[in-house]
């Protein structure tokens, strides 16, 4: 199936402003390609939420560090655009470089607090690309409501607060994580894995799960958990970024169950992949 793709903002805005005059709700559904199931799911989200699904492939390079996999990140735009097509979505927003980041561009967006820890910390300046490139796609395409993923937790919670601090006209919603039968949450970074390091991989969500069952049960101090959890990862793992239980909005660090709502949080490399997942506690 062929799908309506635009590779220029001017372009793009021309239709969501038609769709609009026509008085049609917009949703937007930012990736950097390399779909599976999971994009799929924020596409349907939207489907089921908007009249209208712009889903959009931008592998951004501020958002990658120093010897990260920008250079071998899945490029598989015709793939993509079958994969959104069949699931109903009406049009891809595909820019070049040049189209976003055009010669002279000079513009940061930082989030201060929700940034300082977790993946802002083990990856440095990749918060920062991510609310850069976000910023810009959310005033490029002026939807009703962007979808983004609740596998990537910290992102979407800087997000939903650069929106609301930036007065940007679009509704950020969360769509709750997509994941194998054994629980792996889908990533484009699972197809670096072979089989004995899927296996490895498939331990996150149970180490998660089961430190999220400890806390809620009581009885049980949360770093005690934690350090628990970190010793069953690095049993696999190649290395631990991080596991820690923060609040769920703020994500301050939580070392009392005290009736907020908090969630774990963990980082873990296994071969060429680094992975993220979290699990809510209660
Ligand atoms: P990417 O990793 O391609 O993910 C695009 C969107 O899909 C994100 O909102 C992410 O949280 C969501 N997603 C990924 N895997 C998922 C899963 N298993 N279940 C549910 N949702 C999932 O995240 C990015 O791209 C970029 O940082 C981006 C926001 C596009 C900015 O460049």
């Amino acid at each position: 199936m062929v799908i309506q793709t635009f590779r220029t903002v001017r372009d793009m805005r021309a239709q969501v402003t038609a769709w609009k005059a026509d008085g049609l709700r917009v949703g937007l559904v930012p990736t950097m390609g390399g779909l599976h199931a999971g994009h799929i799911a924020l596409v349907q989200s939207a489907l089921a939420q908007t009249d209208r699904v712009i889903t959009t492939i931008f592998v951004n390079p501020t958002q990658f560090g120093a010897g990260e996999d920008l250079d071998s990140y899945p490029q598989t735009e015709t793939e993509d655009s079958a994969k959104v097509a069949d699931a109903g979505g009406h049009a891809m927003f595909i820019p070049s470089a040049s189209e976003m980041y055009p010669s002279g561009f000079s513009t940061r967006v930082v989030v201060d607090g929700l940034t300082d820890c977790l993946c802002g910390v083990t990856r440095p300046g990749h918060m920062d690309g991510v609310s850069q490139v976000v910023t810009k796609l959310l005033n490029q395409a002026h939807a009703d409501v962007a979808f983004f993923g609740e596998k990537d937790w910290q992102q979407l919670a800087v997000i939903k607060r650069l929106a609301r601090d930036l007065d940007i006209d679009t509704e950020i919603r969360g769509v709750p994580t997509v994941r194998d039968d054994y629980g792996l949450a889908l990533s484009s970074r699972n197809g670096y894995l072979n089989a004995e390091e899927i296996e490895i991989a498939r331990k996150l969500n149970v180490v998660l799960k089961k430190a999220a069952y400890d806390i809620a049960a009581g009885g049980f101090a949360i770093d005690e958990c934690m350090k628990a959890a970190k010793a069953l990862m690095k049993a696999g793992f190649d290395k631990v970024d991080y596991v820690e239980c923060r609040d769920a909005e703020t994500l301050e660090l939580i070392d009392k169950a005290d009736g907020r709502s908090c969630r774990i949080f963990a980082a873990a490399h296994v071969g060429r992949a680094r992975l993220i997942d979290n699990h809510q506690v209660n």
